[in-house]
């Protein structure tokens, strides 16, 4: 469903067009903006209510479900001055095409990076102590009663090591998180795999950190370089009592290898906020116990998505009105 607001009398042409509805503050400041909104609904659009949407427009602030290439640049016309996504990753838009169409393209860094660590913290402890499993065995109405080796999982206070894939502000808000919790951190990165860092942390190659950590945490953004990091050599180089926590992109994970490793206990776990063919999930994953699964929900604190939508408009309205882009990624 797409809606339009307001009448033209921006200071450029064209209207803005917003694929998705974003939440009430981000909704008001762009009430306040001197342009017609066309605006999406909760759902993703459709391919063709965005080329709909997007046609004729100024400025198009987007979510991460839009797929954003050359047809849908050349269909919103030569008006199109900024593409502002509501998300730190960027993977759904074809950055070379906007560069080659001159549209200026920003995301959102630095205002979901605690509620990001906080969810993936919240799967570490989830599925290294089980509790899933725990509230699915109470709400199956079988009898239980306390045992020794019942539903036992990982200490991860007892000095257990996280590795951290991608330290960027996400990697080392998890940092922080593990700390407190007294486990071991180690990282890699694309420029840093040896050394320690200001904050104490281990820098390691990939291959010596997924031999080591007890916990792998994805935090990379999705690129041509990263697509299936995470593959059937990168699980089998990890510790057989190891668990995968990806808050990332589903991309980074080749899945079907991710799904051998768990069904024939090649690793122990894994948490998963994302997917590779997200919104669909394999159906694999659902048939394991040893398996958290949460629906793209990393950043979904109220004050982030806040945050997230008035980081897109400040954007729009920078651009609109020839500054410069406040958080541009191109
Ligand atoms: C969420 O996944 C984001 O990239 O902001």
């Amino acid at each position: 469903m797409t809606s339009s607001i307001g009448t033209p009398s921006g200071s450029a042409a064209g209207h803005i067009y917003v694929s998705r509805l974003l939440t009430d503050a981000a909704m008001e400041r762009l009430s306040g903006l001197d342009y017609p909104l066309v605006v999406g609904g909760q759902e993703p659009p459709s391919r063709g209510e965005l080329l709909d949407g997007i046609a004729g427009a100024a400025a198009a602030v987007l979510t991460l479900t839009e797929r954003i290439d050359r047809q849908v640049l050349d269909n919103a016309g030569p008006q199109l001055q900024i593409l502002a996504n509501v998300a730190v990753g960027y993977d759904n838009i074809d950055i070379a095409a906007a560069n080659d169409a001159g549209v200026r393209v920003t995301n959102t860094p630095g205002v979901l990076d605690q509620a990001s660590a906080d969810h993936a913290f919240a799967l570490i402890l989830a599925v290294c102590r089980r509790v899933v499993e725990g509230d699915r065995l109470i709400r199956s109405g079988r009898e239980w009663v306390w045992g020794p080796r019942m539903l036992v999982g990982l200490d991860i206070s007892a000095g257990a090591t996280l590795g951290i894939v991608g330290y960027g502000r996400i990697g080392q808000a998890v940092g922080r998180r593990a700390r407190a919790f007294d486990m071991r951190v180690v990282a890699t990165s694309s420029t840093r795999t040896s050394g320690t860092a200001a904050d104490g942390t281990t820098f390691l190659s990939l291959a010596e950190l997924l031999a080591s950590s007890d916990v792998v945490s994805l935090h990379t953004p999705l690129t041509a370089a990263t697509r299936h990091l995470i593959n059937a050599g990168a699980l089998a180089a990890m510790k057989p009592t190891a668990y995968l926590v990806n808050t990332a992109r589903g991309g980074v994970v080749d899945e079907t290898a991710l799904i051998e490793a768990l069904q024939t206990n090649r690793i122990r776990g894994a948490a998963l906020d994302v997917f590779e063919g997200e919104p669909r999930v394999n159906p694999a994953f659902l048939t394991l116990d040893n398996v958290v699964l949460t629906p793209h929900t990393a950043s979904a604190g109220q004050a982030t998505r806040d945050a997230m939508g008035l980081l897109a408009v400040r954007n729009v309205a920078a651009v609109l009105s020839g500054q410069p882009p406040i958080s541009p990624v191109d």
